[in-house]
């Protein structure tokens, strides 16, 4: 029985810290695929990141390329290739860049690896999901972004510093769009078992959901000169590591709803379980009025992020 193949294309920051977790989690052999004009640069972040098995203790094969031959029959592709925000620029900037650079490898994909799961993680997450999906033509169960694992990871992270508990203990769910947009949901928040409301109050639980929204804004804006990359790398692994091994996980990602959330046939945030087969369910929740409002206000910004894509490509 031979290994999971998983791809990794974009072998900066956020291709390459990924491929870090995924091998030291041994999730499978991992190819990592960057442009002609990158040179070798591929080649050696996986000779490297290879070189450290014997010390971390894990077996895998690493390779680098530009091409796609070395990608074939992949069950996992994740896509980070594009341009990564810098100070002053929204995710929307990115559009246009990033709508002909994942297209491009969508189109790549679809020939290389045609039974492929593909998880999109390049930026604006949203509407660069679609257009992976609308380029490779695959089955919308088998293309979907990484974005709320990395929103709710922030969000746990801040209540987690705020009451002085582990992590561990923050249980958390975020909705809607990969943006500003993205909707809390403090009734399915809880520490320990008990309700966030309970513990912090409204005032300071929305000063925390507003840097939770702004949470990629204020890495660039630390950065200076690229965006994060160690929790974007490590939420996308969490989602590869639940479909090669059939874990069933329970995670906020961007789905294709069509009917489900009234949606009308686009790629969102909601909660799903990943499996084997990649988004296996989506959940639907009710939602009472106010998380129904933020929800509807999310979907109309997506909407209209995707409309801008569909008149540049
Ligand atoms: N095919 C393969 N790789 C590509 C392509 C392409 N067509 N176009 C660009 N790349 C590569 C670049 O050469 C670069 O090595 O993608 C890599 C992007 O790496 P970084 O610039 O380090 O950006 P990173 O921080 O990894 O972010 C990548 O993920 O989180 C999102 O917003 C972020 O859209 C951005 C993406």
């Amino acid at each position: 029985m031979s290994r999971p193949k998983i791809t990794i294309i974009g072998a900066g920051n956020v291709g390459a810290t990924t491929a870090h977790w995924c091998a030291a989690a041994e999730l499978g052999d991992i190819v990592l695929v960057d442009i002609p004009q990158a040179g070798d640069m591929p080649k050696g972040k996986a000779l490297d990141l290879m070189q450290a098995s014997p010390i971390v203790g894990f077996d895998a094969q690493i390779t680098g390329t530009s091409d796609y031959a070395d990608t074939s029959g992949s069950n996992v592709v994740v896509i980070t290739a594009g341009i990564a925000r810098k100070p002053g620029m929204s995710r929307d900037d990115l559009l246009s860049t990033n709508a002909k650079i994942v297209g491009s490898v969508a189109d790549e994909i679809k020939k290389s690896s045609p039974d492929a799961i593909v998880i999109v993680v390049s930026n604006p997450l949203d509407a660069m999901v679609m257009r992976a999906q609308k380029v490779t033509g695959f089955p919308h169960h088998r293309v979907f972004g990484q974005a709320g694992v990395l929103d709710t990871a922030r969000y746990r992270t801040f209540l987690a510093l705020e009451l002085g508990v582990s992590v561990e203990d923050v249980s958390a769910l975020l909705m809607g769009g990969h943006g500003d947009t993205m909707v809390p949901m403090p009734s399915c928040t809880s520490v320990g078992g008990i309700p966030v409301t309970r513990l912090i109050d409204p005032a300071r639980l929305a000063e925390i959901v507003d840097r939770t929204r702004k949470g990629g804004a204020e890495i660039v804006g630390l950065l200076k000169t690229g965006s994060a990359y160690y929790a974007p790398a490590a939420a996308t692994t969490q989602m590869v590591e639940a479909i090669v091994r059939d874990k069933k996980r329970l995670l906020p990602c961007a789905a294709f709803c069509d009917k489900e959330y009234g949606v009308g046939g686009y790629y969102v945030g909601v909660p799903v379980i990943i499996g084997a087969s990649g988004v296996e369910r989506i959940i639907e929740l009710d939602l009472d009025a106010q998380e129904r409002a933020d929800f509807d206000k999310s979907v109309t910004a997506v909407k209209e992020l995707s409309a801008a894509m569909d008149s540049l490509v």
